[in-house]
């Protein structure tokens, strides 16, 4: 599938063939300068260099060519559910919110198996899948983003009937603009005798969130965690922005997603949730994460329930990493085993390289040790 000439690849990189030479056979690849190189290892040998010439990005969006593939036609996409996250100031409610939500769902269907905790957990209303994210919004935002993941939608931002915008819901309100997600207001704690709605609205039009009431664009709905009073409104509000976004992925392709936890289990290792943005996960694909890879073995959902596969918006813990994977990494399905390994130690290696100081070199001991 495609191959390139010694020479033409160090043209590109703007390197030296010899030096091009040097590192192929530090790979443990023979070739003179007339030799055709494969694809992938082109790839690996372009992708070490990246840490060291100029050609970085290049050489980077080159793997993200080899792991993306096509983009999605549009008459492939379809409808997918919203990933939500509770931001707010302190106390304010986001973890009672969260757990009144999850129990609304489980009083309403019979629930097969128990809730379990893999950092996400999925909702239905009126028939429409809704994702919860467990970490709050404030962190979910600022450790994910930092690695250039974004898997929220909309954000819902708590705010207490009785206390009102606080320094950390306008925190709250910043991330949300930055990530560009929209906000969905919860007016928590209606059932206090001291809880003032209206005061809330008001403060917010100084944060530039009107309420669709009063003529703006801002989805506000007063609710109680304690009591469940509004939650059915708040779901609603909740797919009726999702509409608006139009939210859609191409189910029928390989997965990719991101990590958005990861844990070093007794007697199952290394297990991480994903969340799927695009295409079906199965049991039995492999995948690669950062610089780690392995195949599903299997795959568990917010239920306990093990299933077969899992489309688009919807969180998984999967099995089957052959090391921890970081929470805010990307997670794609590669075509086999050898590819996935390649590009993971393709990118060890570059990281190892970024993180020594001064111009790297293989050394003779490393050498021996990739033989
Ligand atoms: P942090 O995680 O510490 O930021 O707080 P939080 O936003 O998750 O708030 P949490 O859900 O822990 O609630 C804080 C307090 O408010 C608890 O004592 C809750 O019982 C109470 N509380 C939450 N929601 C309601 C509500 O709707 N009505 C009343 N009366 N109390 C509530
Ligand atoms: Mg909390």
């Amino acid at each position: 599938s495609g191959s390139i000439v010694v020479k033409d690849l160090a043209d590109q990189l703007g390197i030296k063939a010899t030096e091009l030479i040097k590192r192929l056979i530090n790979l443990g690849v023979m070739v003179g300068v007339n030799h055709e190189l494969d694809k992938e290892t082109a790839v690996i040998v372009a992708t070490e260099l990246g840490a060291e010439v100029e050609e970085r990005a290049s050489v980077q969006e080159q793997e993200e060519i080899l792991i993306q593939g096509e983009e999605d036609a549009p008459e492939s996409l379809r409808e997918r559910p919203p990933v939500v996250t509770v931001m707010g100031h302190v106390d304010h409610g986001k973890t009672s919110l969260l757990d009144r939500i999850r129990s609304t769902r489980v009083t309403q269907s019979e629930a097969g198996g128990i809730t379990q905790h893999i950092g996400a957990s999925v909702v239905e209303h009126d028939g429409h899948p809704i994702v919860f994210l467990d970490t709050p919004g404030h962190e979910a935002f600022t450790a994910m983003r930092a690695r250039g993941a974004q898997v929220t939608d909309i954000a819902i931002l708590v705010v207490a009937a009785n206390d009102g915008v606080m320094p950390q819901t306008v925190e709250a309100i910043n991330h949300a603009k930055a990530a560009n997600v929209p906000i969905v207001v919860a007016i928590n704690k209606i059932d206090l005798p001291d809880a003032n709605p209206e005061r809330v609205r008001t403060e917010l039009t100084e944060y530039g969130l009107i309420a669709e009431e009063w003529g703006g664009d801002t989805i506000m709905v007063p609710v109680s965690a304690r009591t469940g009073e509004g939650i059915d409104k708040l779901l609603e509000a909740l797919l009726v922005q999702a509409e608006i976004m139009e939210l859609k992925a191409n189910p029928d392709r390989p997965a990719s997603g991101t990590i958005i936890e990861a844990k070093l289990d007794r007697g199952r290792g290394p297990v991480a949730t994903v969340l799927v943005k695009r295409g079906t996960l199965h049991v039995g694909d492999v995948f690669l994460s950062g610089t780690v890879w392995g195949r599903v073995r299997a795959l568990i959902n917010d239920r306990g329930q093990r299933v077969k596969e899992v489309g688009p918006s919807m969180p998984v813990e999967v099995l089957g990493f052959n090391e921890l994977p970081e929470a805010g990494d990307d997670f794609v399905i590669m075509p086999d085993e050898r590819q996935a390994k390649s590009i993971a130690d393709a990118r060890a290696n570059r990281l190892r390289a970024s993180s020594e100081s001064g111009p790297r070199g293989v050394s003779l001991d490393e050498f021996y040790q990739r033989l």
